[in-house]
């Protein structure tokens, strides 16, 4: 999967990561209602981080090095909080979903499907690194 695929709509998904980002969260705490207790302090910088993620998720779609040292990073700063293998997994449905929803009819359907593949591949080393 070329990332230069990724790359051309990354303007219209970068428009969209507030909505993203928060779907993310309502769909994770739907899902998994005590993941909520994580973030009674609020959450810091995490949504501008988050933007800075999904930029350089399509700047690194096709290369396995790349992704494997935002896999790396993202554990590390989870590490902290506790955050188990299980409820990365139950983040990865949350990020497909709010992906969907939140481009559905902003990006086509085929990029759509490359974006939540590749948030797959993210998410699942990073429940192999912290299992
Ligand atoms: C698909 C999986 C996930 C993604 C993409 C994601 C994304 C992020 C990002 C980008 C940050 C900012 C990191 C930084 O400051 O360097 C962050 C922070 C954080 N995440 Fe996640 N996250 C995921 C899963 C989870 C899960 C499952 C939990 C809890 C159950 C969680 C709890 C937190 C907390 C508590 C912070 C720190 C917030 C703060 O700055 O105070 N995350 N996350």
């Amino acid at each position: 999967m070329p990332s230069s695929d990724l790359r051309e709509t990354l303007p219209l998904v970068y428009q969209n990561k507030a909505r993203i980002a928060d779907r993310f969260y309502q769909a994770m705490f739907r899902l998994a209602p005590e993941t909520r207790a994580f973030f009674m302090g609020g959450f810091g910088k995490q949504k501008a981080v988050f933007a800075t993620l999904i930029v350089r998720v399509a700047q690194s779609a096709d290369s396995p090095d790349a992704l494997e040292e935002i896999a790396r990073e993202m554990v590390a700063a989870h590490r902290r909080h506790g955050v188990s293998a299980d409820e990365f997994r139950v983040a990865g449905l949350a990020l497909t979903e709010a992906m969907e929803n939140s481009l559905t009819g902003e990006v086509a359907a085929d990029q759509i499907e490359r974006w939540t593949k590749v948030a797959d591949t993210l998410v699942q080393r990073m429940i192999d690194l912290s299992g």
